[in-house]
C-alpha cells in the first residue's frame, strides 16, 4: 500500500492509500477509530467476509435511493447505535454511497470524520474525490449537499472484480470527460484501448485510475469552491443532471449524452471539430450518444441547475479535445441549441 498525503486550500487534508488490499490494510487504516460502515445491498452481498464483525449499515442501492429519506433512515440508526462525535463513517461503495455519507457525516453531530473505499470504477476517478457530497430531492440532482473532504481515500482495486460491465461503462463516461477536458493524451489512450484492456491489465488500470483521480485532485486543489477550474469538471453535466432522473438513465449514460450536446454548441461557438472523435469513443465504450428527449421540459429542469445564473446557464464548452472552457449562455440559445441537438 503506497501513502501520500494532497492538501486543499480551507486547510483541510485527505491521505491517499493506492494498491491498497483490504484485508491486509483496512484495519492499519482505520486504526483506533470507531468506525460504522455505510454501504449498499450490491456491495455487501458481493463482499460479504469484508464486513463481517463490523458495524454496517446497508443501504438499498442506486441514484433512486439518494435522497433525503436515506439520510433519516442512517441518521435513526446512527442515534440507535449510541454513536457520537467520536464515530467514523466509512462509505464503501460507488457514487451513491460515498455522496450519501459524506452528507451524513457532515450534518450528523453538526459534523464528524469519514472516509471513503470507493467501490466503482466511477468512484475512484470522480465521486469519491473532491469532497462534494449530498442527495437528489426529486428529480433534482444533488440540490442539496455540503462540501467537505474525506479523511482518506482507500483504494482497493480488487472491488472492480465483481463490477458489471454496465458500470465499467459509466466509470469511463467520467473518465472520457477528464480527457476530452483536461488531457489530450488521455484521451487518445482512452480512444486506443477498450474495456477488456483495462479489465485484464492491472498496470494499465492502476495507471488510468490513479491519472484520473490526480487530475480531478488537482483541479480541487486549485478551486475546491467551484469558482473557475472546478466548473469544467461539469463538462456534459448541464443537460446530463436534467435528462439523468427525468429519463432513468444511470450517470456515465446521461453525461455522456450531454458531452455531445456540449461538443455540437462548441462547435456552433467555432470551437474545433470535437463531437465526432467523442462520439467514436463513448461508441467503443458503449455509452449512448443521442436522446429524444422534450426540449422545454428539459429546459425547465435545466434552468433549476446549480451551475444556472441571473441570466442563463455556466455552460462547459471545448476549444477542442483536452481543452475546454465555461461561458454563460441565455436559455434561447440553449433552447436552440437543444432543438437541434434532438433533431440530429
Ligand atoms: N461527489 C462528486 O463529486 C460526484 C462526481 C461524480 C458523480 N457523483 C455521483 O455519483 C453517483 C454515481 O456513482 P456510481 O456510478 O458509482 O453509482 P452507484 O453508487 O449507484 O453504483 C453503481 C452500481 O454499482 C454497484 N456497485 C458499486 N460497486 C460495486 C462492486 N464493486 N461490485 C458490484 N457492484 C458494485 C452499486 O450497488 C450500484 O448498483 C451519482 O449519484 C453521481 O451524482 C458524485
Amino acid at each position: 500500500m503506497k501513502k501520500k498525503v494532497v492538501s486543499f486550500s480551507n486547510n483541510a487534508q485527505t491521505i491517499i492509500y493506492t494498491n491498497a488490499i483490504w484485508e491486509k490494510n483496512i484495519d492499519t487504516v482505520l486504526a483506533k477509530r470507531n468506525t460504522v460502515i455505510i454501504t449498499d445491498k450490491n456491495v455487501y452481498r458481493k463482499h460479504k467476509a469484508k464486513f463481517a464483525h463490523r458495524i454496517c449499515i446497508v443501504i438499498a442501492a442506486g441514484e433512486a435511493h439518494k435522497q433525503q429519506h436515506t439520510v433519516d433512515t442512517i441518521i435513526a440508526k446512527l442515534i440507535q447505535l449510541g454513536c457520537d462525535r467520536q464515530t467514523f463513517l466509512l462509505g464503501v461503495g460507488g457514487g451513491v454511497v460515498t455522496d450519501i455519507t459524506g452528507y451524513v457525516a457532515s450534518v450528523f453531530m453538526r459534523g464528524i470524520a469519514f472516509g471513503f473505499a470507493p467501490t466503482s470504477l466511477l468512484a475512484m476517478v470522480d465521486a469519491s474525490i473532491g469532497g462534494k457530497n449530498g442527495v437528489d430531492v426529486g428529480i433534482y440532482k444533488n440540490i442539496v449537499g455540503t462540501i467537505n473532504q474525506p479523511q482518506f481515500l482507500f483504494y482497493d482495486i480488487h472491488f472492480l472484480q465483481t463490477l458489471p460491465v454496465s458500470e465499467w461503462r459509466n466509470g469511463f463516461a467520467e473518465i472520457i470527460k477528464h480527457g476530452a477536458i483536461l488531457n489530450k493524451k488521455l484521451f487518445k489512450e482512452v480512444a486506443a484501448n477498450n474495456i477488456k484492456d483495462y479489465q485484464q491489465n492491472t498496470t494499465l488500470l492502476n495507471k488510468l485510475i490513479q491519472t484520473n483521480a490526480y487530475l480531478k485532485i488537482g483541479i480541487v486543489q486549485s478551486d475546491m469552491f467551484e469558482k473557475a477550474a472546478r466548473k469544467l469538471l461539469n463538462f456534459g453535466h448541464t443537460l446530463g443532471h436534467a435528462i439523468e432522473n427525468t429519463y432513468k438513465l444511470t450517470h456515465g449514460q446521461a453525461i455522456s449524452i450531454g458531452m455531445i450536446a456540449a461538443a455540437q454548441i462548441s462547435e456552433t461557438l467555432n470551437g474545433k471539430p470535437c463531437k465526432e472523435s467523442l462520439i467514436q469513443v463513448f461508441k467503443k465504450y458503449g455509452l449512448p450518444v443521442h436522446i429524444t428527449f422534450k426540449v422545454n421540459s428539459i429546459m425547465q429542469i435545466l434552468l433549476k441547475d446549480k451551475k444556472k445564473t441571473t441570466n442563463g446557464v455556466h455552460y462547459v464548452l471545448l476549444h477542442e479535445i483536452g481543452n475546454a472552457y465555461y461561458k454563460n449562455l441565455e436559455p434561447d440559445f440553449i433552447k436552440q441549441q437543444l432543438q437541434q441537438f434532438i433533431q440530429a
